[in-house]
């Protein structure tokens, strides 16, 4: 069945925690460490602000994966950075590998596009050479990498630094 694109509503919260803490869990993918209560992940759809959104994709009604795009974490504090938005995904193990993440995308592109963001700045764990290809497919560029920068189950691993412009007239 094809996934069904929307963004997210205050009651998708459980279905969003269990997506994102299931990733979490694995324990290799993401920096966070912490899974999210119910409570928390309400309050984080409920405060996303007008420039923010999660987006989630169902399967026969049931949430698989979500992407988020919301401004850089500085622009709550300059003015310099209001074009710069970021993103993160999840897909649930199961549903890897079959676009899902893809047309997630296509709808934060969309959007961050509709609200003035200029370019899409991200992080990714430089051993999760899935994302990096995924990323990398849907034209991000890798920048730079920050050595030991996250600590994972008592290992250090190095971060890498991607971007992609939303617009045509930028490189
Ligand atoms: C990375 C992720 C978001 C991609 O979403 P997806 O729906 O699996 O990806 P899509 O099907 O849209 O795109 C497929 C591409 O992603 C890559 N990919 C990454 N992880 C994959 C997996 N477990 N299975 C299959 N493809 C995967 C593939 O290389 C593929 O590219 P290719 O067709 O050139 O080989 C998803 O695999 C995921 O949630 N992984 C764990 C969490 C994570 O790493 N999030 C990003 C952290 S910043």
């Amino acid at each position: 069945m094809e996934p069904v694109i929307r963004k997210a509503i205050p009651d998708d919260a459980k279905a969003v925690a269990s997506v994102i803490n299931s990733v979490i869990l694995e324990g290799k993918y993401t920096a966070l460490t912490n899974p999210f209560t119910v409570e928390q992940e309400r309050a984080f759809i409920e405060g996303l602000c007008n420039r923010s959104a999660l987006f989630v994709a169902e399967v026969d009604d049931e949430i698989i994966g979500i992407q988020v795009v919301e401004p850089d974490a500085l622009a709550h504090y300059t003015d310099s950075m209001q074009h710069v938005a970021t993103v993160g995904t999840w897909v649930q193990s199961n549903f890897r590998g079959r676009k899902i993440g893809q047309l997630l995308a296509e709808a934060s592109f969309k959007f961050a596009h509709a609200k003035n963001f200029k370019k899409i700045a991200i992080q990714v764990i430089a051993d999760n050479t899935g994302a990096l290809r995924f990323y990398g497919n849907l034209g991000f560029k890798k920048i730079g990498i920050a050595k030991k920068h996250v600590k994972l189950e008592g290992k250090f691993c190095d971060v890498c630094y991607l971007e992609k412009f939303l617009t045509r007239d930028e490189k």
